[in-house]
């Protein structure tokens, strides 16, 4: 019993020795390795195969059952973590916030290119690197409802404050993310998505594609039969995990040249997360969007993360024009069989779409115009009249707007409408006759729609049509007046035509400026800048882009510039005071003059407000004149509506973080200027020097010389030869008494977390703030 204490006590002693270096061994071994994953983690964007701790699926496993084929019961899975909280569309706008990688990456435009298709808003940012996310919420509303990243590893990577932000406001506001991963030379072939139970595996090729028939995300893409054949390229990364918050969407088998697992099994290519793990819905795709299938994914991934909300519904108008069927060369025109065989297939068409009728544009002069045969074709055409839809152009295909004399025109077409009573019409035959292009595209596009998606096709004439596209698109009643696509050209008259044919640089060369006249009146002394003509009705400004002049079109607008033959000027400038808060000046202007530089002016919001309120009184406002400044911005929401109209007007243009992000998400930043309204008054010198160089002025004016302070109108004005000043008039620089104290705080209150939204936004513009905005800010504290 002794003998074997002792041994036991030996080896206890030996043992703690031992196990002291073992355990400081570990210690080490661990540290290593702990600093080694954090360095990896943060230095690679994914991380190897089998690090994260959830077991990866023995090679040459399928990664996904068949989900045709058997049912998944969700217990056999891991248990969720959690779920996603159900989007709550009342608390965010509905807007995509897409991060693309540059301005002109391919997959960033193919995103943007399917947002706009739908008619869906959306915001781009380049996916910053570090830092930098876009304010996510206004005043406890979120801004976006949706965020997309054109390379997921860009969200995968972000630093964690930034990740914490976006994913907490993802939770908070049921917001979902959708994701590209496409893979790279550099990419490992088999890794974990860091921080996420998912495993990708790159660089593959793929076959045999199928929509998963139970994804939730289906809307528009129908899950059929396996479509056969190689998917484009053999770059794939498919996604792998045992979670049971991931969902494929889209699967399909390896090619017998992919080097990891054996060539046939199942892998998912989209894939859709539930949110089970950390309460966030996402889908995730496996490679950019040329492969066709991805963009229908990508509208139902839209659909349904936005609760619908950016969804458009399953019915779909389809309307053939068929083009100037008699105008084209003899030999390509359409004979008996093809007449015939326009016939059969409208027949076969209206099987799948109900009522389906070819539209038919025609010129009467070129009727019977082919050879004998291709009249015969006209002929027969003209027998079956009554199945088509038709639509006259003019009698011999000139285009109306090339007619200077009006009554030339009117007899032009009247000899065309005496051809229509009698129906005969007009097609683009060449994909009618000969080749049969036309018929067989639209067959087949049918065909291809009710096979792979659960759209119905419908189809209305031509007039009809136009007012149901206008009721599913109301905005797009308001015409967006632009020069760039040349058939807008045409709605100018020929001056206008002319001025911007031989003279685009004067469009990119010209700014608008969101603010006060005394800033106008100084620009104009300027000689290489040219000012609007006045207008009778709002004097300096014209108004075009905030209100109803906007309609009436491009010509009017420029009535109001010089032609650029009378003037050597290099810019053109108009200002207007109510651009800067409309709705939507910032979006027209931008269509028009995409190159404008944009210049705005701020004072304190709460001397912007004070200012109108004086400008109403002094023009006799009752409501004004009725009620003190501080009665009208206090008012509560049972006071009068007139005194409630008053109210907003005085303090919604305050708002200017609200308005400057809008000009944004049309300029880029470089082309806004900010300027501080306090020091435009007190040295003015000092701000046009500043607009001079923002405007990359060769010919700079010493506004110092030319401009004068006079004490009896106590502001700066221009100084005429001999020493006199010309000021601005009566109505600018009133004299009134100061704000009283209660206004003051109420609207430092007021407009406390606009301002602070303001100073986020000029740092991030690069652009100092203006004086006044910094003393409220230091007030705030
Ligand atoms: P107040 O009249 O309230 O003082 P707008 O042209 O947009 O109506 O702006 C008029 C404001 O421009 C005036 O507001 C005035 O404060 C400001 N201002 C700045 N510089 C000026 C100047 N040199 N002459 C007259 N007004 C000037």
């Amino acid at each position: 019993m002794m003998l074997m204490c002792g041994r036991l006590r030996r080896l206890f002693r030996q043992l703690t020795l031992q196990t002291s270096l073992l355990l400081l061994f570990i210690f080490c071994m661990v540290s290593v390795l702990i600093s080694a994953y954090f360095l990896y983690g943060v230095k690679r964007e994914l991380e190897p195969a089998g690090v994260g701790g959830v077991g990866v699926p023995e090679e040459g496993t399928a990664d996904w059952e068949d989900p045709r084929a058997t049912p998944s019961p969700p217990s056999a899975r891991v248990l969720p973590a959690r779920t996603a909280k159900p989007a709550d569309m009342s608390r965010t706008d509905p807007v995509v916030l897409v991060f693309v990688e540059s301005l002109y990456s391919q997959l960033g435009q193919d995103i943007v290119a399917i947002l706009e298709s739908g008619r869906f808003r959306y915001q781009t940012e380049i996916a910053p690197g570090k830092g930098d996310m876009p304010t996510l919420t206004d005043k406890n509303r979120g801004r976006f409802t949706l965020v997309i990243y054109e390379n997921i590893l860009k969200y995968v990577n972000l630093d964690a404050w930034n990740r914490e932000l976006l994913d907490k406001y993802c939770v908070e506001y049921g917001v979902g993310i959708i994701g590209f991963f496409k893979a790279n030379e550099n990419s490992l072939q088999s890794a974990q998505l860091k921080g996420f139970p998912l495993f990708l595996h790159s660089n593959l090729g793929l076959r045999d594609c199928s929509v998963n028939p139970k994804s939730p995300l289906l809307l528009i893409t129908k899950a059929r039969e396996v479509e056969h054949g190689p998917l484009p390229g053999d770059d794939w990364t498919v996604f792998q995990s045992n979670h049971t918050t991931y969902e494929p969407v889209l699967l399909a088998r390896g090619r017998s040249t992919e080097a990891s697992g054996a060539p046939g099994l199942l892998h998912a290519a989209v894939v859709q997360d539930l949110g089970l793990h950390d309460g966030i819905q996402r889908v995730l795709f496996g490679n950019n969007l040329n492969f066709w299938l991805h963009k229908l994914v990508l509208v139902d991934a839209v659909s349904f993360l936005t609760g619908k909300r950016l969804s458009l519904a399953l019915e779909r108008y389809i309307l053939v024009d068929i083009d100037d069927i008699f105008v084209g060369k003899e030999g390509t025109r359409m004979k008996v069989s093809d007449v015939k065989a326009l016939l059969e297939t409208q027949n076969e068409l209206r099987t799948h779409v109900p009522n389906f009728t070819f539209n038919l544009g025609f010129s009467g002069k070129f009727f019977h115009a082919g050879t004998d045969e291709e009249d015969l074709g006209d002929d027969l055409l003209l027998s079956y009249s009554k199945e088509f839809w038709w639509f006259p152009h003019m009698w011999s295909h000139m285009q109306p707007h090339l007619f200077h004399n009006q009554s030339v025109l009117a007899e032009q077409m009247l000899l065309n409408r005496k051809f229509a009573e009698i129906s005969i019409f007009m097609t683009h035959l060449s994909n009618y006759g000969n080749d049969r292009l036309g018929l067989y595209t639209f067959k087949n596009l049918v065909k291809f729609i009710q096979m792979w998606t659960n759209l119905k096709l419908q189809t209305l004439p031509p007039v009809q049509l136009a007012q149901r596209y206008f009721q599913i698109f109301p905005e797009e009643r308001d015409p967006i007046w632009q020069f760039d696509e040349p058939h807008l050209f045409h709605q100018t008259s020929e001056d206008t035509d002319t001025f911007f044919r031989s003279h685009p640089t004067a469009v990119w060369r010209s700014f608008v400026i969101l603010g006060t006249t005394a800033l106008y009146l100084f620009l104009g002394m300027h000689p290489d800048l040219t000012s609007n003509y006045p207008s009778k009705e709002t004097f300096e400004e014209i108004q075009f882009f905030n209100g109803r002049n906007y309609h009436k079109g491009i010509d009017w607008y420029m009535e109001y510039f010089p032609l650029p033959s009378n003037t050597s000027s290099d810019f053109y400038f108009e200002k207007s005071a109510n651009y800067f808060d409309s709705e939507v000046a910032a979006r027209r202007a931008a269509a028009l003059l995409p190159k404008a530089k944009i210049i705005t002016i701020l004072i304190n919001p709460a001397d912007r407000a004070y200012s109108w309120y004086q400008h109403q009184r002094a023009h006799d406002d009752p409501v004004a004149q009725k009620y003190t400044f501080h009665d009208v911005i206090t008012a509560g929401r049972d006071m009068p509506i007139k005194l409630r109209v008053l109210q907003s007007r005085s303090l919604v243009p305050g708002l200017y973080a609200t308005h400057l992000q809008r000009w944004l998400t049309h300029y880029h930043p470089s082309q806004i200027l900010v300027l501080d309204g306090q020091m435009l008054r007190t040295e003015p010198a000092l701000v046009m020097d500043k607009i001079q160089k923002f405007l990359g002025l060769t010919n700079t004016l010493n506004y110092h010389k030319i401009l004068a302070f006079d004490p009896k109108k106590g502001f700066w004005c221009q100084l005429l030869d001999g020493g006199k000043t010309k000021c601005l008039g009566k109505s600018k620089g009133r004299r009134y008494p100061d704000m009283d104290v209660d206004s003051r705080i109420f609207l430092r209150e007021y407009y406390h977390e606009h301002n602070i939204e303001l100073s986020k936004l000029l740092y991030k513009m690069g652009q100092p703030l203006p004086s006044w905005l910094r003393e409220e800010l230091l007030h705030s504290r």
